[in-house]
């Protein structure tokens, strides 16, 4: 019990300081709370062997609840861009595969792997879209249309609630959405096919 509040003291302080220093790419002051987590995890692909592509999983809520609800570790790939949060990523989760990286790299970074990843059950991502220029979160959606498999979901989360407020989702069919009151500030999960 101890260890755990210790852990999620941890990572709240983590983003803090990391919210201080780059407010606009931190995109929180907080990590998510576990309903948030939860209902992001629910969109796992049914295939057990099917990659998980996580965007910007911070201190791992998120990931986190995807292990919880059956992700194989050895089938999840991140892509974090702060290099303390990757850091502390690969000590909770070791055998995943954890890049310290550029999600609009994702198409080099996931092709230049040992074994090279060709395509993803679904991309679960905590990217703040809304803080980046539409024409760069319409490339990075791009590339995440190529990257996931035909029945494959993008599952992303927004502060902001209203359903058409997510950034880059223009040529994807949405097919779930709904609002988490329990995480701060609440927060709208969508999920999208192609
Ligand atoms: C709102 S936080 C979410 C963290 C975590 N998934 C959670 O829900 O608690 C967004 C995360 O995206 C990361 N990020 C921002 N821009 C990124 C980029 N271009 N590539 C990869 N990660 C990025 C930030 O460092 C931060 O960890």
């Amino acid at each position: 019990m101890a260890k755990k509040f210790i852990a999620v003291l941890t990572d709240t302080t983590l983003f803090l300081q990391e919210w201080f220093a780059n407010p606009q790419r931190t995109g929180s002051v907080a990590p998510s709370s576990r309903q948030l987590a939860a209902a992001m995890a629910h969109w796992l692909p049914s295939n057990p062997d099917s990659f998980v592509l996580e965007l910007g999983p911070g201190t791992g809520a998120v990931t986190q609840a995807l292990i919880k609800r059956g992700l194989r570790e050895d089938r999840l790939v991140a892509i974090e861009r702060n290099p303390k949060m990757a850091r502390l990523l690969r000590e909770k989760f070791p055998r995943a595969q954890i890049i310290n990286g550029d999600a609009w790299h994702l198409d080099h970074l996931l092709r230049s792997r040992r074994e090279p990843v060709e395509s993803v059950g679904a991309v679960i991502s905590s990217l703040p879209l809304l803080n980046f220029p539409p024409e760069e979160a319409e490339a990075l959606t791009q590339k995440i249309r190529a990257v996931l498999e035909p029945d494959g979901n993008w599952v992303q989360y927004s502060y902001h609630l209203g359903k058409k407020q997510v950034r880059g989702a223009a040529s994807f069919k949405l097919r779930a959405s709904k609002i988490v009151w329990l995480n701060f500030p609440p927060a709208r999960v969508s999920v999208f096919k192609k």
